[in-house]
């Protein structure tokens, strides 16, 4: 690798202070470096450039760390165009619909599954995405997963198991909870960081949920919960108490879970694509940040409740409609989306996003970079909906 220079930056987001703490996360006339080893080696102002082997003129565009899509179910077969159809029409979104993916993604090949997340992988490339995590879950039988796992450790950044999404048609609950905190979970545990749960109504109850995590931490696992998306379902209160990483969805929150993720380090993750897909009020953005809780914003990209790999969409639709401030939600969707990342297993050479520089622009950390056809990421929600990423570095690496 060659060294490279980037000029004419007119607004560089680093990301290196947290909101509020005072410090400028927004620099203007700027330039960095990346070094030969794809990391970050200097910032600074553009009339202190360094030399380097090539230079790249963004001519007056912002540039910002890629996104960090900290939620997503890439690894599936089939589609549920005609329930999100039937929903348009008045049918409540329920997790009995995830049966239908379950079947295809059965009859689907390693190579298919691990084909249709790449081709997903690569479409939210394209909107400036450079870190992923992506999750099992609709295998549910060892065989399946276990396929499931694999295309995964091949798609995503990081890896959740959710054998744990819903109990499978025609198993018996106490069976399937025993097979999915054993053979199962020994069977996809090379393949993963974290273990995951739907916690919900019609998925799995608070109890249930408990034991699912508690295997899943005794192998070695990172612990995030699917919490509260239809109802207070007691998964937000369940992740805060046993420590999980990230809570997601958050939609239904009483006063006690907005304190007691105020208090904790446990990242609420929102997904407002979902939230607009399935017809459920928006998470309360804005009380959890008042309230001085983290926060993530991510896709929630799989066939059933949120089909969409776009970022950008998810950042304008935070701005307009969830009452979060430009930098507010650019900041959840990058740091915010890594710190929702942190206390994973650390299998073969995964990454620690935390450690790594992920979603900020650091020196010494990995230069995902992206760059925005606009001289400021205010235009993310200025011009929602307009594809205005105009080059992607992953790793140091142009890809787009
Ligand atoms: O995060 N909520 C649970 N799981 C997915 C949706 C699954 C589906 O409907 O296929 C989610 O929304």
């Amino acid at each position: 690798m060659t060294t490279e220079l980037i000029t004419g930056i007119a607004e560089l987001t680093t990301q290196q202070h947290e909101p509020g703490a005072g410090g400028p996360n927004r620099l203007r006339d700027a330039a960095l470096l990346i070094g030969d080893d794809g990391r970050i080696a200097w910032i600074g102002p553009a009339h202190r450039a360094p030399a380097a082997d090539t230079r790249t003129d963004v001519a007056g565009r912002a540039v910002l760390p890629g996104w960090v899509d900290s939620h997503t179910h890439l690894i599936f077969a089939g589609d549920r165009s005609a329930e999100f159809e039937s929903r348009l029409a008045g049918r409540p979104y329920a997790a009995g619909g995830i049966q239908t993916t379950v079947t295809a993604t059965r009859a689907a090949t390693a190579e298919q599954l691990e084909a249709g997340g790449r081709r997903l992988r690569a479409e939210a490339e394209v909107q400036g995405t450079t870190f992923v995590e992506t999750k099992t879950g609709y295998g549910l039988d060892v065989a399946t997963e276990l396929r499931s796992a694999r295309a995964a450790a091949g798609v995503a950044d990081l890896v959740s198991y959710l054998g744990a999404h819903v109990v499978p048609v025609g198993v018996d609950r106490r069976d399937y909870l025993d097979l999915v905190t054993g053979p199962m979970l020994d069977a996809v545990r090379p393949f993963v960081q974290f273990v995951d749960v739907f916690c919900e109504t019609g998925a799995f109850d608070v109890d249930e949920s408990r034991e699912v995590l508690a295997a899943g931490r005794a192998a070695g696992l990172g612990l995030r919960v699917h919490g509260n998306q239809l109802g207070e379902s007691g998964g937000v209160a369940l992740a805060v108490d046993l420590g999980a990483s990230s809570v997601d969805h958050c939609n239904h929150l009483s006063a006690a879970d907005v304190d007691a993720l105020a208090a904790s380090s446990t990242v609420a993750t929102l997904l407002p694509a979902c939230d607009l897909s399935t017809r459920q009020p928006f998470a309360p953005a804005r009380r959890l940040l008042d309230a001085g809780a983290a926060i993530a914003l991510a896709t929630n990209c799989n066939p059933g409740s949120s089909y969409t790999t776009s970022m950008p969409f998810c950042i304008a639709t935070a701005v307009l409609q969830m009452g979060l401030t430009v930098e507010e939600a650019v900041w959840a969707a990058t740091r915010g989306a890594a710190l929702a990342l942190r206390g994973g297993a650390r299998t073969g050479d995964r990454p620690d996003p935390v450690a790594d520089g992920v979603g900020q622009v650091v020196v010494g950390g990995r230069a995902d970079l992206q760059v925005l056809d606009a001289p400021s990421v205010a235009h993310l929600a200025y011009r929602p909906g307009v594809p205005l990423v105009s080059a992607v570095w992953r790793h140091g690496v142009r890809r787009r």
